[in-house]
């Protein structure tokens, strides 16, 4: 039965003894003084800010939460992402990713993300023009790139050109100025894959492939990639169709740790370069987007499948983790690591079998078997295959993370955006519980025990 609308409790307002509470609220008592406190409840949450009424005394500071890596702490609201981790769930704006990567592209799930809505056929038209016009970036950028020695991580690279775009683009700072938000939204999706592509061509000692205004998006990137002596690169379909469904998998992941961080950087009012600069350092991590590299990584370690139990011993006994499983969120399977298994079978049939498949593949049925696994809800995640479908394209392990970076780029806008323009949003600014000495006097180096 519905229940009728209560009047909302006052935040955290103290509860008169025999009164009974609003149905809506959360009624905590304090044992320090038997002061008990209603405090409204409101999308299944509490207002941290409300537990602040919560005193011993007037010179108390008031009750804080602990929350170490924030897993149970929301930040923000936003439209943009919805995951259900324990059901498998992953939408962008409401459409289910499995549909997305069936019927969108990137850059139509790009424009999804970043305005709420799918484009109609103009706006779509408009924003695939503007895109494809954005790609060329300025020729100084080419000598920070030549700058860097031969083997730098094309993360690094990337990481460092980003943000020196925001030296070329100065208006960038107007970040409350729309037209300016709009100019580097496309700037930035546009040019991360040719500020990517230029990292991997100088790593390899190859003269720059310029962008090709013919090609789609995951086309013309091949194309920068991989171009050698024809006057015309041709990508192959299938190819550039899987890495375009593998773009929209990675196109946003709610507030993950880099997204958190284009979020907590952005909340500074800096200018966008800067603030994806500093997601891509997170993204760069092993624990987050460099995964995928310590996946191939690891199975290139074990060597066959006959030393796979070994592995998963080493992985027990806590010496090593069993890179590609587990996630913070999904609990139960993580949908892009199904839909990123039949991409794998289209590209090997394109590519070859890759032989480091069969250990993959052995590896998840003996984990999925393990009670260690079971126990503790660790499944395969959106890195456990997706290194394997990139060294089939020819990738370096070096360039996974950068194919991660390229299309969360738009999440990590629309992430930005939406947090710029919410009127809740302040500085992030995040309280400890100090735990260093008391205030103590300075002692001249020669009295020092
Ligand atoms: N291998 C072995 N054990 C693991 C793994 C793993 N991959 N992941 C988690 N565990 C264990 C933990 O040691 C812990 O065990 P315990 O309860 O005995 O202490 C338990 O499972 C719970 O793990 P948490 O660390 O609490 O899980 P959390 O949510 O903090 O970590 C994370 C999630 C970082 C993804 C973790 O599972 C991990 O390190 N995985 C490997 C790296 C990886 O694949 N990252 C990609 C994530 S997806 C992405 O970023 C796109």
């Amino acid at each position: 039965m519905a229940r009728a609308p209560q009047p909302a409790a006052r935040p955290g307002t103290e509860v008169a003894p025999g009164k009974s509470p609003n149905p809506d609220t959360l009624t905590v008592t304090d044992n320090r003084t038997g002061r008990s406190y209603e405090i409204p409840i409101q999308d299944g949450t509490i207002r941290a800010l409300d537990l602040r009424k919560i005193k011993t005394g007037p010179d108390d500071f008031g009750l804080m939460t602990y929350d170490p890596a924030f897993t149970n702490s929301a930040a923000c609201r936003s439209k943009i992402t919805m995951i259900d981790g324990d059901r498998g769930i992953l939408n962008y704006r409401g459409y289910p990713i499995e549909q997305l990567a069936e019927h969108s592209t990137y850059l139509e799930t790009a424009y999804l993300i970043l305005y709420g809505e799918l484009p109609s056929r103009q706006q779509y038209d408009e924003w695939v023009y503007n895109i494809t016009h954005h790609t060329i970036m300025h020729e100084n950028l080419k000598q920070f790139i030549e700058g860097f020695r031969y083997d730098a991580h094309p993360m690094g690279m990337l990481i460092s050109t980003v943000a020196a775009l925001s030296t070329f683009y100065k208006e960038a700072s107007q970040i409350f100025d729309p037209a300016s938000r709009r100019s580097q939204q496309f700037r930035l999706i546009a040019k991360m894959p040719t500020l990517a592509a230029f990292a991997y061509r100088h790593s390899v000692g190859l003269p720059y492939a310029y962008p090709d205004n013919d090609l789609s998006y995951t086309g013309n990137f091949l194309n920068m990639l991989f171009k050698m002596t024809e006057v015309k690169y041709r990508p192959n379909p299938v190819i550039e169709r899987a890495l375009d469904v593998l773009f929209i998998l990675h196109a946003d992941h709610e507030q993950n740790c880099s997204t958190s961080a284009m979020r907590g950087v952005g909340s500074s009012h800096v200018d966008p370069y800067s603030a994806v600069a500093a997601a891509v350092a997170a993204l760069y991590g092993p624990l987050h987007g460099g995964a995928n590299e310590m996946v191939l990584r690891m199975l290139r370690e074990i060597g066959s499948k006959g030393r796979i139990p070994e592995y998963i011993k080493r992985v027990k006994e806590g010496q090593v983790l069993l890179m590609g499983f587990g996630h913070r969120v999904y609990k139960n399977y993580d949908p892009r690591a199904r839909i990123i298994k039949q991409i794998a079978d289209q590209v090997f049939e394109v590519t070859g079998p890759n032989p480091l498949l069969d250990i993959a593949l052995e590896l998840e049925r003996i984990a999925l078997q393990d009670d260690y696994f079971v126990q503790r809800k660790l499944y395969p995640n959106v890195d456990f295959y997706s290194g394997l479908i990139y060294q089939s394209l020819r990738f370096p392990v070096e360039m996974f993370p950068v194919l991660f970076a390229i299309p969360r780029t738009a999440g990590w806008l629309a992430q930005w955006e939406e947090m710029l323009l919410d009127p809740e949003q302040k500085i992030a600014r995040p309280r400890q519980i100090y735990t260093g000495p008391a205030r103590r006097d300075y002692v001249a180096m020669e009295d020092r025990v």
